[in-house]
């Protein structure tokens, strides 16, 4: 591992099938993409896991600047001006769900800062429908500054990832997925690197790991078969794919104490010298200034060869061949994509803009649900790639 860097990339792909192979880009989101409605809804919601938190909706997200949008920046963070009171509600966050939702794909994280801070757990992750019956994903995640990161399922009973199973290079801890058993615990893998989460990793930039230069800077065609051995690798063998999880939507959330970060604060150093998590969360706003997701992109590919750029199509001399055929490739994708993997979505394509894969949305399923996928994980962190069937990653880059 090369460390480094400027960015995490955090990728996380499910496929079904094969591992291999090439993927095309459906989703390339950026800056201000972000805040498109046809791109995130933002989940007002009660925190199922009883975080110390108030998730705000996209108005007053917007209005305290809790999120932020540049040309190339996406900032969402916490509250870090209010003192609480402790017969109120929880501090002030955001909690972001993506609109489309993604069976057989990559997605690629591109992430330069993530929230630090005694009582803070930050999360990026991916779930189906009905949870735990179509699965959960959890890519980034981790509580109180501690990694390394781990990257774990959470599935419906006979799913399980095996200890010493070849092709990953973290830790498997618990074996069973299954939500129900042991406090939804699920099959966390324990990433090597401690730079993975936290602290280290806003050190870092980023991260550090290797990835081929042109994912990191927004290939449209991707083959994570080509990038090493991924940090968690979750195979079809003992856990049938296609049975525990459906299409996934991608949630970024940051929340405080809690089942979590709540239940474990006292047994971190640095944090039970701060007393309770709830007060320290309530009675020390300026603790949060650093519990921010600095996003440089998520990028989400779905299967498919690159798309061919018919020599028609460029006849506007004004624009970059570059540009031009980053927008046919895009409407081209999202069409075909959306077809053949997002049965539930139904966006719909004529997107033209080339770099925010946004696409009409159509969306149906703006209305969200909070599916309680509850709490309590075991380790933090990691970032691997998954292959085969569903697997995180998440690979800093150089
Ligand atoms: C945040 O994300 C984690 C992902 O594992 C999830 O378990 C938890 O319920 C989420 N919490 C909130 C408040 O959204
Ligand atoms: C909102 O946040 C951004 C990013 O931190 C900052 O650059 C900007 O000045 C803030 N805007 C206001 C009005 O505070
Ligand atoms: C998608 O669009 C088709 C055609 O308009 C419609 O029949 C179908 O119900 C839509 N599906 C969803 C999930 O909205």
């Amino acid at each position: 591992m090369v460390l480094s860097v400027t960015h995490l990339l955090t990728l996380s792909s499910l496929t079904l099938s094969a591992l291999a192979g090439s993927y095309k880009l459906l989703k390339d989101i950026q800056g201000h993409d972000f805040l498109e409605e046809s791109v995130f809804s933002f989940e007002a919601i009660p925190d199922p896991t009883q975080g110390r938190v108030n998730y705000v909706s996209r108005s007053v997200a917007e209005g305290l600047n809790l999120t932020f949008a540049s040309k190339d920046t996406f900032i969402l963070r916490a509250d870090a001006r209010s003192v609480l009171s402790s017969s109120g509600p929880g501090r002030k966050s955001v909690r972001l769900k993506s609109v489309q939702d993604y069976k057989q794909h990559v997605a690629v994280f591109d992430i330069r800062h993530m929230p630090v801070g005694c009582g803070t757990w930050p999360a990026v992750w991916e779930v189906g429908d009905n949870w735990p019956n179509n699965g959960e994903i959890d890519i980034l995640e981790g509580v109180n500054d501690r990694g390394p990161n781990a990257a774990t399922l959470h599935t419906s009973a006979g799913c399980t990832a095996p200890k010493g199973r070849p092709g990953q290079t973290g830790e498997q801890v618990q074996e069973n997925c299954d939500a129900k058993v042991n406090g939804n615990v699920g099959c966390p893998v324990k990433m090597s690197d401690s730079k993975s989460y936290g602290p280290e990793f806003n050190a870092a930039g980023g991260g550090c790991a290797k990835v081929p230069a042109a994912v990191k800077n927004g290939a449209k065609n991707v083959d994570p078969s080509t990038w090493g051995t991924p940090q968690a690798y979750f195979p079809s063998t003992s856990c049938n794919l296609n049975k525990h999880f459906g299409p996934q939507n991608i949630i970024i959330n940051l929340t405080f104490c809690g089942t979590w970060a709540g239940n474990v604060f006292s047994s971190v150093p640095s944090c039970k010298e701060k007393g309770s998590c709830v007060n320290y969360v309530n009675q020390n706003p300026h603790a949060f200034e650093d519990a921010f997701f600095d996003f440089a992109a998520i990028r989400t590919y779905v299967p498919g060869a690159p798309a061919a750029v018919p020599p028609q199509d460029t006849p506007d001399t004004t624009k970059t061949v570059e540009t031009t055929s980053a927008s046919t490739s895009t409407s081209t994708t999202d069409a075909t994509a959306t077809a053949e993997t997002t049965p539930t979505a139904n966006t719909t394509t004529a997107d033209t803009t080339p770099t925010a894969g946004t696409t009409a949305a159509t969306d149906t399923s703006a209305e969200t649900t909070t599916k309680g996928t509850p709490a309590a994980e075991t380790t933090t962190n990691v970032a691997a790639t998954t292959k085969t069937a569903a697997a995180t990653t998440a690979i800093p880059l150089t």
